[in-house]
């Protein structure tokens, strides 16, 4: 079915939330990706989302709301530790996932007990959450399988004509999805990595896990925490490899080894090495959130240019970087070369 996708700005709250009301689907700028939002408390809503992005039923989707205060409205059994986190971080790209309560519905959690919660920081977005008064159900804006939007450009690619309409607040500040952190196990374990870091939270709770399934390919037969953890992700239609290592060597080893067709993924350091090649760079080698805001319209790029396999400079996994090597990691299915431990 083919409607058409309205276009909204950061004036029209009230357009945006009438979209939501009637059981719509809204594109919603948020500051990590670009979210496909309908009322949350609407199971045929709900599956209106699945419907559009063409998402697997045993993938659950977040909760956004507007304030902390609403937390008590779905979640029960709520610890400290969840305000503690509120506090530091809400509005902000952190998603938290608590026990349910029963009038989450099934539709939203694919059956699980727990719900992921998440106050964006995004302003327009929390005014419509706020005037549509029900929690906003919302994924990242994309096809399933595809890189998640960062731009109303990149989430009418897939979504133009399938929504009623999106509200474009121009480039998203983050880049990458919120953290997940799941307060209902001891110690609190991080799900997937993002805008708030494990630093942060380690900071913030003490001891915090973080599950394989972040730097680990998981096989068919493993089941993740974070059910989406486990699908092909983030890809683009050419294969990618990852090099990781010490910037300089990883970049020379690339230009070692690039072919006719190849495209490249490098820190704009090193895009001298790579003249005439297809070639996306995603900031200075230091500049960890340039890498986070740059790095899906890079892999987005590479359809709409004929290459055949991706080199990707790998950053560094501390602090942001966990966040950006996990988003390559997982379009390249964990296909790494590790220069440290080649040789
Ligand atoms: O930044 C974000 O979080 C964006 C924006 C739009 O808010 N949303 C987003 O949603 O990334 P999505 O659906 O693309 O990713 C949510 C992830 C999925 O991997 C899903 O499996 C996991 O969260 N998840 C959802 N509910 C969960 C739950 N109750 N327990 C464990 N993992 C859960
Ligand atoms: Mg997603």
């Amino acid at each position: 079915m083919s409607m058409n996708t309205k276009r909204l700005t950061v004036d029209n709250v009230a357009q945006g939330a009438a979209v939501i009301a009637q059981g719509g689907l809204l594109g919603i700028p948020t500051e990590t990706v670009y979210g496909l939002g309908a009322n949350g408390l609407d199971p045929n809503a709900v599956a209106a989302i699945f419907a559009a992005k063409g998402r697997p039923q045993d993938n659950p989707l977040i909760l956004h709301i507007p304030d902390p205060s609403w937390l008590e409205r779905y979640c029960q059994d709520i610890p400290e530790t969840a305000y503690t986190l509120a506090e530091r971080f809400w509005p902000g790209p952190l998603t938290i996932i608590l026990k349910r309560k029963p009038n989450v519905p099934d539709a939203v959690t694919a059956g699980l007990d727990t719900v992921g919660m998440r106050c964006p920081a995004c302003a327009v977005t929390r005014a419509i959450i706020a005037a549509a008064d029900v929690p906003v159900a919302a994924p990242s804006g994309n096809t399933s399988g595809r890189p998640s939007p960062t731009t109303a450009a990149a989430m009418l690619e897939d979504m133009d004509g399938k929504i009623d309409a999106i509200v474009d607040a121009g480039p998203c500040a983050v880049g990458v999805e919120s953290t997940i952190i799941d307060l209902t196990t001891a110690p609190p374990r991080l799900l997937r990595p993002g805008g708030v870091t494990l630093e942060q939270l380690r900071e913030a709770l003490g001891e915090v896990n973080l599950d394989e399934a972040v730097t680990r390919l998981m096989s068919t037969n493993e089941k993740p925490r974070a059910p989406g953890m486990k699908y092909r992700h983030y890809a683009p239609k050419a294969p990618v490899t990852v090099v990781s290592g010490e910037p300089e060597a990883a970049a020379q080893y690339i230009a070692a080894h690039l072919e006719p067709g190849d495209g490249v993924i490098c820190f704009n350091d090193y895009v001298n090495l790579f003249k005439g090649r297809p070639t996306e760079s995603i900031g200075p080698t230091d500049d960890q959130s340039e890498h986070a805001r740059r790095i899906f319209e890079a892999l987005r790029a590479f359809d709409h240019k004929d290459v055949r396999r991706i080199w990707a400079q790998s950053p560094d996994a501390n602090g942001l970087g966990l966040a950006v090597t996990n988003r390559l990691n997982k379009a390249a299915g964990f296909h790494i070369i590790e220069l440290s431990k080649e040789k």
